[in-house]
């Protein structure tokens, strides 16, 4: 197992259910070397068409030259991939090639192919291992880690799932060169989000490196996945099944979610949206006096450097978006519920608004946030 720079490696700790993530440039050229050794019966490489031919099908040949059966298994790239009809495509796939209990499914890809194909691994004869190859900035940094699986419903975002860990999360940042920069530029607002929750120096790393970042590139950028995951890791060992700390997680999620549900999944991707929404979120804690005066417009200030807006869009009703966050999974009987901050570096957990007052913020986030100027 060569590589030319240093793997960086970090475990998320839940007993029996802990696994290893791994980062490092080149790391794709050793995975095939890291699954055999999970002894799987069989492979079912989960991706999208383009991304076979770039990653999963090298991976798959020295499988192969190994002896163990590779089954291609490709679905459509963008958000509407991640539904149940998708999911039920593939668990016949998988019964039809008679896979059984010790095989593995590999899923080589985004946010998208990481939910979806970890779901159908937790459905698959009631449960078969997984491995996470994820190839997207957002991906690498967040859905990748946790076992957070599943899919949407045209009701509401990932109102379907299971938590279900992978057995190993390999990051290869080369995968990142083939990244177009708006998918590149989404994942940057969950590394920010991390900084806002839990780390202000990871909030000033990323401001400084701003204009690096911005356009794709950081001398930092493995370093940043990397503390990225630590975090991550970290809360997920604390509380896996999101009983707690685990919910800081979802800051800008409430209306993130919402948005992308209103706008059927396609739109704005789901980065753009978070990064909607953890302005709104801090707009309303200034508003509910919980967050300093300001935060907002210095979030804006960093999220517009990184080359996103904040900008509400156009045609989207407040009551559309609040019958939308009154269905989500952060809901409790229909009351909103939001993570808010105390101050940047330092999120609490969510709290109840009123629709009263999501509907006055909503209304300021437009005044204020208005220009979709980046
Ligand atoms: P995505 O998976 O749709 O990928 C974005 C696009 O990039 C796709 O078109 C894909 O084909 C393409 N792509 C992927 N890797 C590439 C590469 N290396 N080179 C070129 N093209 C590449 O989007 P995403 O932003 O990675 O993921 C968004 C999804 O993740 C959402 O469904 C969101 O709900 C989910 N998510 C889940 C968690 C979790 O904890 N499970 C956390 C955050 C987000
Ligand atoms: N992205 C939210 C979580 O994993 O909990």
């Amino acid at each position: 197992m060569e590589s030319n720079t240093p793997i960086l490696t970090l475990g998320v700790s839940l007993d029996s259910r802990s696994y290893p993530i791994l980062i490092g440039s080149g790391l794709l050229r050793q995975a095939a070397a890291h699954i055999t050794s999970l002894q799987p019966s069989q492979v079912a490489v989960v991706t999208h068409p383009r991304l076979a031919q770039w990653y999963a099908e090298p991976v798959g040949a020295v499988l192969a030259q190994q002896g163990i059966p590779v089954h291609l298994l490709t679905v459509p790239p963008g958000e509407r991939t991640k539904r149940w009809e998708v999911v039920g495509r593939l668990l016949r796939q998988m019964a039809q090639r008679a896979l059984d209990r010790r095989c593995v499914v590999l899923a080589i890809g985004g946010g998208v192919i990481g939910d979806l194909a970890g779901f159908v691994a937790a459905c698959y004869l009631r449960g078969v291992r997984y491995v996470q190859v994820p190839t997207t900035l957002l991906a690498q940094v967040d859905s990748s880690v946790g076992g957070k699986t599943g899919v949407n419903l045209p009701e509401g975002k990932n109102l379907v799932g299971a938590f279900y860990q992978p057995s190993l999360v390999l990051i290869d940042t080369d995968t990142l060169k083939t990244l177009p920069i708006r998918h590149f530029r989404a994942g940057l607002a969950e590394i920010l989000k991390y900084g806002i929750i839990a780390d202000e120096s990871l909030w000033q790393l990323v401001h400084d490196e701003a204009h690096w970042l911005r356009h794709g590139s950081s001398a930092h950028l493995a370093d940043i996945i990397h503390r990225c995951c630590e975090i991550k890791a970290k809360i997920v060992s604390e509380d896996e099944t999101e009983q707690g700390v685990r919910a800081i997680l979802n800051f800008g999620h409430t209306l993130g979610h919402a948005l992308e549900a209103v706008s059927s999944y396609g739109r704005l991707l789901h980065g753009e949206a978070v990064a909607i929404g953890m302005v709104f979120a801090t707009l309303l804690g200034e508003l509910q006096g919980i967050t300093p005066q300001g935060s907002a417009e210095q979030m804006t200030s960093a999220l517009r450097a990184l080359g996103l807006s904040v900008a509400l869009p156009l045609g989207v009703s407040h009551e559309e978006l609040l019958a939308v966050m009154a269905r989500d999974k952060k809901a409790r009987g229909g009351h909103l519920r939001f993570v808010l901050i105390e101050r940047i570096g330092q999120a609490r957990l969510p709290m109840v608004v009123n629709e009263k007052e999501v509907i006055h913020a909503l209304q300021v986030h437009r005044e204020r946030f208005g220009r979709a100027s980046t």
